[in-house]
């Protein structure tokens, strides 16, 4: 598959995508020698699509032809099979996708900050592009593309390619001209206003979130420029943000030229634009050089990872970076003490799996430790040109674990490979692992500890300069067993039960619901029914079920939230409350 070009009208009545999409692909050799027999077949993958028809294009235009879909899988969904005449180059499938792709989630006007106008957003990755597009749905597979899209009138269509912010009237016209994996197609439709931040950045929000999010977004021009000295040029010309309403499901997706972000990073004082790091990180690891399967996923987000603190101790200082890699080091133990071993591979083995389930910190953070280990064996300088070698060697192509591992054989030979083979292929740390340390960190646990053996009391811990990251450290290193007069007195000392910061509200919630804490019941309710980001939203419900009380008020509040929630939340959710729909 080498190109598509779709052209899809937005229903919102309906809560559906409908069009056709025309693909275009080169015929493999082999595909050629048995050109005259029946047998030539294209294969798509696809999930819970109607098709309509299906033509094949070829010099003497638009043949309607056959199509048979198979049967449905439950992780991979329908393959879609089209016999193929010796002289197509071209395949047309029209269809419509269904108001429960799992790949779209269609926002009622209630569900958006300006309350007025509906609102949609599709999440291609890991292989949801097949529940709107029918496709070759391999992030091995890369095409180039161009849109066409109608939507209602007061709505604007954006995707993750170039977009014309002073396109109006319901009908948008979006390219992709360098080629890019399936998981990366992205579509977003609102009432979306645009502010530029610079040259080459802007950002694209409800017109109530758009000043906010500018004035947290500033850096980004810095954090583009940083990056490029580091590692080569930006390729991508633009690079926007979209902020999406408060369900969207992940923190952040690094759409090419186009980042879709969660709004519970807008935290007031640029506290949590690490994942603006992280997914701009992403234009470089990931999008110019991917990963060819899932299993080579932490090629994309180690590598990320890695990069992310860099840029960050780049703008903000080294003290900031080592606080957000002992963060990091934290979240990666917590699952490696929760994990069975092959989870804890970086190079993992997903047969018979839905990629989705093999998301936890170990790509991310395990990775980018492996990276670490890298630089501190050759030295910062020779790895930064390493990478940035590794970019360019590899630049839009999509490569696996072994083209990595040969690579560094071949430019880093001073690399002991049995050390490569520990790191990629065994579970848990290697002992020769980094480890990060920070200094206000350290700090702050000392104030947990005097506050906790009762040496000083909450009012006087010496929290005037804490940032957020020694906050986010202080209430995770607390035990869960504190008693209700200790959360009381945190929370008359420091407001904590208000905190408008989506992460440290988390963070305090969690202990909250531990410790039976009820001032803060009716916080958590409207957290839960608020925000709908998966990571910020499990874990309180799986601290809720821990108790049979808990249990029955987590099916409460979901009850209420579910709605609201994208498919891929409400996948996550539904096992941990039980809930049988
Ligand atoms: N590409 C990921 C999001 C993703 C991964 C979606 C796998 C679907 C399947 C994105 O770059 C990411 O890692 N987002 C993180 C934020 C980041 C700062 C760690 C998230 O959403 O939490
Ligand atoms: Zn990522």
């Amino acid at each position: 598959m080498r190109h598509l070009d779709l052209d899809l009208d937005v229903d919102f009545d309906e809560r559906r995508l409908r069009g056709s999409v025309t693909l275009s692909f080169d015929r493999a050799a082999a595909a050629a020698d048995a050109d005259d027999t029946d047998d030539v077949v294209l294969i798509l993958d696809t999930r819970e699509l109607a098709i309509h028809g299906v033509d094949c294009v070829g010099p003497s235009g638009p043949i309607e032809t056959s199509y048979r879909l198979g049967r449905v899988d439950p992780v991979l969904g329908a393959s879609l099979t089209i016999p193929l005449s010796p002289d197509t180059t071209q395949v047309r499938v029209r269809y419509e996708t269904s108001p429960d792709a799992s790949g779209v989630q269609w926002l009622t006007a209630e569900q958006t900050a300006g309350q007025n106008h509906p609102f949609m957003f599709t999440q291609s990755q890991a292989i949801h592009a097949r529940s709107w597009i029918p496709l070759q749905d391999s992030p091995g597979v890369r095409v180039t593309y161009a849109a066409r899209v109608r939507t209602p009138v007061a709505l604007r269509a954006v995707m993750g390619a170039t977009n014309d912010p002073t396109a109006t009237a319901g009908d948008y016209v979006c390219e992709m001209v360098q080629p890019i994996p399936s998981y990366l197609i992205a579509l977003a439709v609102g009432d979306l206003a645009f502010q530029p931040l610079g040259e080459r950045t802007g950002v694209y929000a409800e017109p109530s979130v758009v000043a906010s999010a500018a004035r947290e977004f500033e850096d980004t021009e810095a954090m583009i420029q940083a990056t490029e000295r580091l590692y080569g040029p930006y390729r991508w010309g633009r690079y926007d943000l979209l902020v999406l309403p408060p369900s969207f499901p992940f923190g952040g997706m690094e759409n090419p030229r186009l980042t879709f972000a969660t709004p519970t990073i807008l935290a007031g004082d640029k506290s949590l634009v690490s994942l603006v790091a992280h997914e701009l990180a992403h234009s470089w690891s990931g999008n110019l050089v991917t990963n060819a399967t899932w299993r080579d996923f932490w090629l994309n987000e180690g590598f990320t990872t890695y990069i992310e603190r860099r840029i960050i101790e780049e703008l903000y200082g080294r003290p900031r970076g080592e606080m957000e890699a002992v963060l990091g080091r934290q979240v990666l133990q917590g699952d490696l003490d929760r994990l069975d071993d092959p989870d804890e591979v970086l190079h993992v083995d997903l047969t018979g799996r839905d990629p989705d389930d093999g998301m936890t910190h170990v790509p991310y953070e395990k990775g980018a430790l492996f990276l670490l280990h890298l630089e501190e064996r050759v030295g910062r300088p020779r790895f930064d040109e390493f990478i940035r070698d590794y970019f360019e060697a590899f630049a839009f192509q999509s490569i696996a674990t072994a083209d990595f591992v040969s690579y560094v054989g071949e430019h880093l030979p001073s690399v002991n490979p049995a050390d490569i083979e520990e790191w990629i292929h065994r579970p848990g740390l290697p002992t020769s692992a980094p480890q990060p340390e920070s200094d206000a960190l350290c700090r702050v646990e000392a104030q947990c500890s005097a506050w906790r053996d009762g040496s000083i009391v909450a009012a006087t811990l010496d929290t005037g300069a804490w940032t957020t990251h020694e906050w986010l450290h202080f209430l995770t290193t607390l035990p869960e067993a504190l008693s209700l007069d200790q959360l009381s007195e945190l929370d008359a000392a420091f407001g904590l039960t208000e905190s408008g910061n989506s992460e440290i509200a988390h963070a305090w919630l969690l202990l909250a619901i531990h410790a039976g804490y009820s001032d803060a019941d009716s916080q958590l309710e409207q957290y839960l029914t608020r925000i709908g980001r998966r990571k910020l939203i499990q874990p309180l419900y799986e601290a809720l079920v821990t108790t049979p009380s808990g249990r029955e008020r987590a099916l409460a509040i979901y009850r209420r939230a579910r709605p609201g929630y994208h498919p891929i939340s409400v996948a996550t959710i539904d096992p941990i409350v039980g809930w049988i729909s």
